[in-house]
């Protein structure tokens, strides 16, 4: 069975490698990102395994299905850049629905602690023996308000860390939790009545934006937004502007819409192009990280496990748990038992 693993980065190497050694998998493995132009990389490959920005569009997938490839794995939980309708069908798409949610919501955490507890600035001053602690002045997160909006695996964890923090907590939810012991509320009251809002929901065309001009004006003046999910849930235009208007008190950012052609390489001796991340990061408040909120080393290995059975699910058994099947009407919990695959 062959393999060709695209983004590959020096982190993946390992694990995949052992993975494989175990399995029986023959890895090729790509640095270059998936899109329309290195799909011919593919060619002979039985899978395909992308993460998350690759592109896996209508145009990447009629090209892998002429190649003869039969299953995109993604190594990842999010799949918003595959277009699982246009894969129906012809190419079956399985993902890694969980590998370290702890990993995502501890990160959430440790941005937000930075940002008000301003230890980026406080860093890099004692490291020039500047021992002033003028502007450094931060706020106790006891007896606060977080609005987090999904409660699944991710932000479920991250409300036992707030709980634990002694923080109030309100949830959005589209499927409430009964058993999580939080106050579910609207989107409205949420934005209104939160003093940091973090977003753990996934991108789907009602939640693109969902942080933008007319829900930024809902919120407390001085609200510290946290964003680990995925960057186009915030219109970074938007966030800037109330960043600007001292509306926006803190961006705790591990992802940007823009992020696919950014994230994940080295810039630093190059001109980036784009203004508005050029923008935010200069502003004092703002804390952006780039996409390593799942980087642990047991992400990492959950991850290269699970890939590597769903591949050999897929393939050997005919089946896999972590299909992502369309047809089914209902992405990530298959309505019908799986006994085969849906296809
Ligand atoms: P999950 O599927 O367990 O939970 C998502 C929750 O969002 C569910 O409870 C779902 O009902 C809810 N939801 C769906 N649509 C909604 C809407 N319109 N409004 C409000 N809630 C809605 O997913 P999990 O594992 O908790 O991951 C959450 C997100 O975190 C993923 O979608 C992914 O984008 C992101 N992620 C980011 C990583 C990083 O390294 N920064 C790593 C892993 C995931």
């Amino acid at each position: 069975m062959n393999l060709a693993l695209f983004d590959a980065k020096p982190y993946d190497l390992p694990a995949f490698k052992e993975q494989a050694a175990k399995s029986g998998i023959e890895i090729k493995f790509y640095e270059t990102k998936l899109t329309v132009d290195t799909a011919e990389l593919a060619k002979g490959a039985d899978a395909v395994c992308v993460f998350v920005n690759d592109t896996v569009n209508k145009e990447v997938i009629d090209k892998l299905y002429e190649y003869g490839v039969k299953l995109i794995a993604l190594r990842c939980a999010g799949y918003n850049n595959v277009d699982v309708k246009s894969a129906y069908k012809k190419i079956h798409v399985v993902r890694v629905p969980a590998y370290s949610p702890y990993a995502v919501a501890e990160h959430a955490m440790a941005l937000l602690l930075t940002s008000i507890r301003r230890i980026h600035k406080a860093y890099n001053r004692t490291r020039e023996f500047n021992f002033s602690l003028s502007g450094l002045t931060g706020f106790d997160l006891h007896g606060k308000t977080v609005g987090v909006i999904g409660t699944g695996r991710i932000g479920s964890i991250f409300i036992d860390i707030c709980k634990g923090f002694g923080m109030n907590v309100l949830a959005f939810d589209q499927y409430p939790k009964a058993d999580l012991g939080v106050k579910y509320v609207d989107l409205p009251e949420l934005f209104e009545k939160s003093d940091v809002i973090s977003l753990h929901c996934p991108l789907t065309s009602e939640t693109t934006h969902l942080i933008n001009d007319d829900n930024i004006a809902k919120m407390k003046k001085g609200v510290i937004i946290v964003n680990t999910s995925r960057g186009a849930l915030i219109d970074a235009d938007a966030l800037l502007r109330g960043i600007k208007d001292r509306k926006i008190g803190g961006a705790c950012l591990d992802v940007y819409e823009e992020e696919s052609n950014i994230f994940f390489k080295d810039f630093s001796g190059h001109i980036v192009n784009d203004d508005t991340l050029a923008r935010l990061i200069s502003m004092p408040n703002v804390i952006l990280t780039s996409h390593q909120a799942f980087l642990t080393e047991e992400a990492l290995k959950n991850i290269a496990e699970t890939t590597v059975k769903n591949i050999v699910d897929f393939f050997k058994e005919g089946r896999c748990d972590n299909e992502l099947c369309y047809h089914c009407g209902n992405l990530e919990n298959c309505m019908k038992v799986r006994k085969e695959k849906c296809f």
